[in-house]
């Protein structure tokens, strides 16, 4: 019997494989590399000493899916495969929706067919809109998004109670991530963004490394302490870690939960975070707000706490040191 990980050569797949490894779990990752590289897995088996099976295939294809639910014994899916990037999301709107949302439908599909019931989804904070008062807790349900990205994530939640509510042999556990960051300790699996980063975190590392001449922080003028933005930062391990509690505890039904510290950093205090921990130096300028961003966001963790026994544990340092590690060890990524 094997965990299905659809996206896992991508950023948080490739860590929530090597957890699953490392308890001996069966592994089967589906991955198009749209967005990653399958060295990802290649280092995850160095660390691991084990190999998950690896096939290249895309969620919007219905033979892709097939094949592999007539070539493994699949149990359970952990489905990470789709398009994040918000500001993209925005210009090519049917692509985020092809892959996260009509990808998802065809993959409930085959999992439906093969009688596989268990699903883990990778939600968002993103889903709980610009009217939620902070800390989010799950009962605020879904807000109105203002990119096709978030609307996506919120739209394949409303699909999933909707299927849980007809047939009560589903388990399904959508996982609402915050901000992940940081790396495996080993530095060598992490974040690989193509392009220009979007996120804070990797494009802090790549100041760092001197591969972007400095930070802009979008606004200095919010009403936080500091006047950037406040955010739910959490470690990548332990947002991995997270998957697997919710594969031991999922229960039948739907059910939706944050994952995050509940505990808010800002802008600037990521960047001396990440100074004191690597020693480095970040080049940085106050810029005018991005738009979409809201000041400040973060999770009550109780509910994560109460049903899968999970909280993240590891500290802002942690963060930033493995952060570094990865980047310092490959300075062009994979
Ligand atoms: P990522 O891009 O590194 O990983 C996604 C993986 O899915 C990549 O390996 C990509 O090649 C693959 N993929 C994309 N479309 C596919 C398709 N149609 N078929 C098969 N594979 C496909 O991103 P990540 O940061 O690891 O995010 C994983 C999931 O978590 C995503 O669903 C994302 O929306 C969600 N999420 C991420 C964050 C974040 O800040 N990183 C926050 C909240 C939620
Ligand atoms: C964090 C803070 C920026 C870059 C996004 C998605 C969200 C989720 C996680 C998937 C903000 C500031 C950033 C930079 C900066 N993804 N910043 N300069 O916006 O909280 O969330 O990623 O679900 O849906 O919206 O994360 O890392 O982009 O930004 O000043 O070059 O850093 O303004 O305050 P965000 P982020």
């Amino acid at each position: 019997m094997a965990v299905l990980v659809t996206g896992g050569a991508g950023y948080i797949g490739s860590h929530c494989v090597l957890v699953l490894l490392e308890k001996g779990i069966d592994v089967v990752v589906l991955d198009n590399l749209a967005n990653s590289s399958s060295e990802s897995l290649a280092r995850v088996a160095k660390i691991t000493g084990k190999s998950a099976a690896f096939v290249q295939g895309d969620v919007t294809s219905t033979e892709d899916l097939e094949s592999v639910f007539q070539q493994f014994d699949i149990e359970s899916v952990i489905h990470f495969a789709g398009l994040k990037a918000v500001g993209e999301s925005k210009q090519k709107p049917l692509e985020y929706y092809e892959n996260n949302v009509a990808g998802t439908l065809k993959l409930l599909a085959c999992m439906g067919k093969h009688q596989v019931k268990k699903f883990v989804f990778s939600s968002s904070a993103t889903i709980y809109g610009e009217e939620a008062p902070v800390p989010y807790l799950e009962e605020y349900g879904q807000g109105c998004t203002t990119n096709p990205y978030g609307t996506s994530k919120a739209m394949v939640e409303t699909i999933l109670q909707d299927l849980a509510e007809s047939d009560p042999e589903w388990s399904i556990c959508a996982l609402r991530y915050f901000n992940p960051v940081g790396a495996h300790p080993s530095g060598d699996i992490g974040e690989d963004p193509s392009g220009i980063p979007n996120n804070l975190m990797p494009y802090i590392s790549q100041v760092a490394i001197g591969r972007r001449e400095k930070l802009s922080i979008f606004g200095g003028d919010y009403a936080t302490l500091d006047g950037t933005c406040r955010r739910d930062y959490l470690h990548v391990m332990d947002l991995a870690e997270g998957h697997l509690a919710a594969l031991n505890h999922i229960e039948k039904g739907f059910d939706a939960i944050n994952l995050g510290t509940g505990n808010p950093l800002s802008v600037l205090e990521m960047v001396s975070a990440f100074e004191q921990a690597t020693d480095k130096k970040v080049a940085y300028e106050i810029v005018g707000r991005r738009e979409g961003d809201l000041p400040e966001f973060w999770a009550n963790a109780d509910k994560a706490k109460n049903k899968l026994g999970w909280e993240a544990t590891r500290s802002v340092t942690e963060m930033m040191a493995d952060t570094w590690r990865w980047q310092s060890q490959n300075p062009q990524g994979y």
